[in-house]
């Protein structure tokens, strides 16, 4: 055989990369401190978005394409989404024969309108699509673990990369029950998830993807970049330890957000966007929410009103939906509006990766959430669960075309290492449920500069005083893991700062404007520990490959 891929994450990305070598015959060892089942991809509601056209709107990938490159304020890389837009109803079509059960209606599969699209093209399972995805992947690489193709190392984790002259050629690993550090060799995919959990009970994610393993490259030298895009659902109801997220299927499916303004329901979304209303880009429904929330003339607060929704969509393709509301929040949705807020949803920002998926390591490859790429300033909905399968693909696609790689893996394989306590990454083996009091503290320094600078509203002086306070954040008594991501926060704060302008999901109050100076991506790496900024151009379109304009799709 020849080498094995290690990828490190095992939700959606993970998994694709690891179906994609397999079916080629190539292995890879799944590396996750979870199993599958609890991978944050199962928690993406909505759907999955890919130009179908099933609703007979005359949709395609070009105008998949427009939708994401206006979505995303024109930031993302127009080759990657384009490739993205263009291999969607493969990748849903693959989906759909490896059992997922998308909805279908007298026996015709349909699609759903979701945020910021101009067309239906977004296909679902009721609003538990992440699950339908992962259960149908999981059941996919199983057949080839029992071939041994795929071996799965569950409860480890990262907890450093190999790096030597500028090139990955592993990852250690330990396991967090207390047992062994091993060096497993070979290229490696990060596909980690987002670092949302970074802000703690904010997050309609998981709380514990706080950006662990983006710290460890970033404290490696890997590049970052547009770490300033944190996305805000619109809609989220907080709940013991965490957000609540009420699908945008819901607006999909003709839920209307009001306030009250002179004590009458005032649908704020649709007088100011006649086109998308409810439905315009999640940038622009938080911000219009945080602005109706600061409103004098109302009451603070914003509501979901879904009562107008029939008893037959409620039935085929929200049940789930409401079964959640009625439970974790006592309410009935269809005959109740349902107080929410916007909340930590999703990162644009991540590990800096080229249309191959390639970070600024050699050897190194990122998919999935914790890459950026595709996304731009503000990611549609609909548009993670496609940017994370085909991620996957795309990188093992580009391993296997460098046979270089998987050949050094096989030598190097053979003369793996394997070390008991292991001195330098026994801070990995704390039990995160008891964390050393520094790091206790740390954490909580941490949630605190970023959830009063980084929020949906941003200024100067406030970034300025979560700059001064992380710096300020003693973590010599802490876990490494802690002291990196103090670094990885002081990069979001660095980069946030640096962007003096507003665009996408990154909205300053003294810098009100985007500014074409700005169109750019923000990478960052750490330079003696110290986030080191810049700006870096956005590819050219190539137009003689068939990436079409980006802005070709913009009314006048
Ligand atoms: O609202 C949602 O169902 C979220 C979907 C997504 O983030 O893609």
């Amino acid at each position: 055989m020849p080498g094995r891929v290690v990828i490190i994450g095992a939700g959606l990305a993970g998994l694709s990369c690891s179906l994609t070598l397999a079916r080629e015959g190539v292995g890879s060892v799944l590396v996750s401190p979870q199993p599958s089942e609890r991978a944050q991809s199962v928690m993406a509601e909505g759907g999955i978005n890919a130009a179908l056209d099933l609703m007979g709107q005359g949709d395609s990938p070009i105008e998949h394409f427009y939708d994401t490159m206006r979505g995303g304020c024109y930031l993302a890389d127009p080759n990657a989404v384009w490739g993205l837009v263009s291999e969607a109803p493969a990748i849903v079509e693959d989906l759909r024969m490896l059992g997922v059960p998308f909805q279908t209606e007298g026996g015709r599969m349909v699609q759903r309108p979701f945020g910021g699209q101009r067309k239906i093209r977004t296909a679902f399972a009721k609003s538990s699509t992440g699950k339908a995805l992962v259960t149908a992947m999981i059941d996919a690489v199983r057949r080839y673990e029992a071939q041994g193709l795929v071996t799965r190392m569950t409860h480890y984790v990262l907890s450093d990369l190999a790096i030597r002259d500028g090139a990955c050629d592993g990852a250690w690993v330990s396991d967090t029950r207390g047992g062994d550090t091993v060096l497993l060799a070979g290229p490696v995919v990060l596909a980690s998830g987002g670092l949302s959990g970074i802000y703690g009970p904010l997050t309609t994610g998981t709380t514990v993807n706080t950006g662990d393993v983006a710290a460890i490259a970033y404290s490696s030298g890997v590049e970052l970049s547009n770490l300033e895009f944190v996305q805000f659902h619109p809609t989220t109801v907080p709940i013991t330890g965490k957000r609540m997220l009420v699908s945008e299927a819901a607006r999909g499916e003709g839920g209307r957000l009001f306030a009250l303004r002179d004590g009458k329901p005032w649908y704020f979304m649709e007088e100011r966007y006649p086109e998308l209303g409810n439905l315009m880009p999640r940038d622009v429904v938080s911000r219009e929410e945080a602005t109706v929330m600061a409103d004098p003339s109302c009451t603070g607060q914003v509501w979901l009103d879904m009562r107008g929704i029939g008893r037959r969509i409620w039935r085929d393709r929200l049940s789930d939906l409401r079964e959640e509301c009625r439970h974790y929040l006592g309410i009935d949705p269809a005959k109740k509006p349902i107080p929410v807020e916007p909340g930590i949803h999703y990162s644009m920002g991540g590990l800096l990766v080229d249309e191959a998926h390639r970070t600024s390591v050699d050897g190194l490859y990122a998919a999935g959430e914790c890459c950026s790429q595709y996304h731009g300033a503000n990611r549609l909905g609909g548009n993670s669960l496609l940017g994370a399968l085909r991620g996957g693909r795309v990188a093992a696609r580009d391993i296997m075309g460098h046979e270089g790689l998987l050949r050094d893996a096989a030598r190097e394989l053979s003369g793996a290492t394997r070390l008991t306590g292991f001195s330098h990454a026994s801070d990995d083996k704390v039990d995160p449920s008891m964390p050393l009091a520094c790091d206790r503290a740390a954490d909580a320094a941490i949630r605190q500069a970023l959830t009063e600078s980084m929020g949906v509203v941003r200024d100067g002086p406030s970034l300025e005083g979560a700059m001064r306070a992380l710096e300020g954040i003693d973590a010599h008594g802490c876990s490494r893991r802690l002291a990196r991501r103090k670094g990885l926060a002081q990069a979001m704060v660095a980069s946030a700062f640096s962007r003096e302008e507003s665009r996408g999901a990154h909205w300053r109050t003294d810098f009100p404007k985007a500014s074409e100076g700005y169109h750019a991506l923000t990478v960052v790496r750490t330079e003696a520990g110290v986030p080191v900024t810049t700006l870096r151009a956005i590819p050219e379109a190539r137009r003689e490959d068939g990436c079409p304009d980006p802005h070709g799709g913009d009314v006048a």
